[in-house]
């Protein structure tokens, strides 16, 4: 996902930073002292867990949330829900603007890039005179991460799995102006054989500015093409373009192309780094569609179940309603159409001009107002009787105790064609303060609508790209 990251404010925040650092150091070593409840859970689930594989249909990757049982990242601290709503909020405040104008962004974001070069088109060499921003200590909010292999001798690797970028990029040695603190040793291309550096006058190094939305640079003295990912929360990744051996389970996708990042700044947890699945030709999914396919699946998990991502054309995880993809004002995020919600008995139709996005890294669907005030509206009718609780954050529709406590409710999204998301109570609701309020968890948009990852936990999503579909199917996570 990408825009504008802001590196006036880095410096402002330094301070900040600073002291987050010491608050995660203390809250990382108080938290690895409980680790046990969590490993058990894991073990258990590990018994019917799919491992990672590969096969001629595909590559299987079991997917975490990044709190989730079997999260290599289960340790971390938890953002607060107001953390996570806010860092939604701006995921939704840059997919708005990624749809509207894109010559503004570009413009801001060339110059931030130029302020980390060197006359001759270089990464700077100014390690000590950058501070992370905040490292490992906001989480890459509703993240879902997974691992993957690359280099040779191949190692693995924590990263976020996000169908809203492209660039596919790992933090690299010699982390030239910053590495964010990481659970894995960072990726060393000196230490793999089959790392080859990308030039400035490559097809790849050309496509990157469709894939990251910002323009590419070239080390002139090295002719190593720069990329530079920027997320809308001002996390951000710069450094140079590579290839090497990707690897998942028994599968070996040679000349693998992903950035080997030299300033990795923002909101990534204790990733490695960030795997890219929209549609892009620097895509992961399209540097391994020539073998496999151009399609993926997934059954995003909740924080206590495990899902899985698979990729390639063969869509698992039960029989499948289909929607058609439609082409929207993004080349690279997957655009569908939204045709009615139906709430109770009520059904709330979707004029067909609305754009409707569904998204892996947004957490709350957005809906354009005038449809967010008739499923509120719905809702509460629905609901009548239940004590209603005052606004959160994002959240306007909230009601006293857990969603447990409220009476049953029938919330489906229905899409052209027919198929549908027939939602369960967690994924109509947001439970906050330990269960004392619970919220709807919608909110308004100011145009599009985008199906959020609260909405799609435990289905699986089938995105069939060469045939221009979204097939959805209850269950696939374990
Ligand atoms: C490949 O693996 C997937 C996932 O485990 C499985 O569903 C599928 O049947 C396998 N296909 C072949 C041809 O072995």
């Amino acid at each position: 996902m990408g825009l504008s990251s802001s590196y006036a404010t880095s410096s402002l925040l330094q301070l900040v930073a600073t002291t987050l650092l010491l608050v995660v150091f203390l809250l990382g070593s108080a938290h690895s002292a409980r680790l046990d409840p969590q490993t058990s859970s894991c073990q258990e689930e590990k018994l019917h867990l799919r491992n990672q594989h590969a096969n001629s249909t595909g590559l299987f990757l079991p997917l975490h949330h990044i709190h989730g049982p079997c999260s290599p990242l289960a340790h971390l601290p938890r953002a607060t829900p107001s953390e996570v709503l806010a860092k939604d909020d701006s995921r939704v405040q840059n997919i708005l603007s990624r749809l509207s104008t894109t010559t503004a962004r570009t413009a801001t974001t060339a110059s931030s890039l130029s302020s980390r070069l060197t006359a001759d088109g270089d990464l700077q060499d100014s390690k000590a005179a950058t501070v992370p921003l905040s490292p490992g200590s906001s989480l890459g909010v509703g993240n879902y991460v997974a691992r993957i292999g690359l280099g040779t001798p191949a190692k693995t690797y924590t990263v976020i799995v996000d169908t809203g970028s492209s660039l596919t990029w790992l933090q690299c040695q010699p982390c030239r102006l910053s590495c964010h603190a990481q659970q894995d040793p960072v990726f060393d291309p000196k230490a793999s054989s089959t790392y080859s550096p990308v030039g400035c006058s490559t097809p790849e190094c050309n496509e990157l500015e469709t894939a990251t939305l910002n323009p590419s640079g070239c080390a002139r003295l090295t002719g190593v093409c720069v990329y530079q990912a920027s997320y809308g929360d001002s996390s951000f990744s710069v450094g140079y373009l590579g290839k090497d051996t990707l690897t998942v389970g028994s599968a070996v996708v040679p000349g693998f192309v992903y950035g080997c990042g030299q300033d990795n700044e923002g909101l990534f947890g204790k990733t490695a780094g960030l795997a890219g699945l929209a549609q892009d030709k620097l895509s992961l999914l399209s540097q391994v569609a020539p073998k496999y396919g151009m399609g993926f699946t997934y059954c995003l998990p909740t924080s206590s179940s495990s899902g899985f991502l698979s990729i390639g054309a063969s869509y698992p995880g039960g029989s499948f309603s289909y929607t058609p993809l439609v082409s929207g004002s993004d080349k690279s995020l997957y655009f569908i159409r939204l045709s009615s919600i139906s709430v109770g008995g009520t059904s709330i139709g979707v004029p067909s001009s609305t754009q409707t996005i569904i998204d892996s890294g947004t957490v709350i669907t957005r809906l354009p107002a005038p449809i967010y005030t008739a499923l509120s509206q719905a809702v509460v009718a629905a609901l009548q009787g239940s004590a209603r609780a005052p606004a959160y954050s994002i959240l306007d529709t909230c009601f006293k105790g857990s969603y447990k406590s409220l009476p049953p409710l029938s919330l489906k999204l229905v899409f052209a064609g027919g198929a549908a998301l027939d939602l369960a109570p967690q994924n109509i609701f947001y439970d906050l303060s330990g269960g004392s309020f619970t919220c709807l968890a919608f909110a308004r948009s100011s145009r599009v609508a985008i199906i959020g990852n609260r909405q799609q936990q435990t289905f699986s999503v089938a995105y069939d790209v060469s045939g221009s579909k979204v097939g959805f199917a209850s269950g696939g996570c374990s």
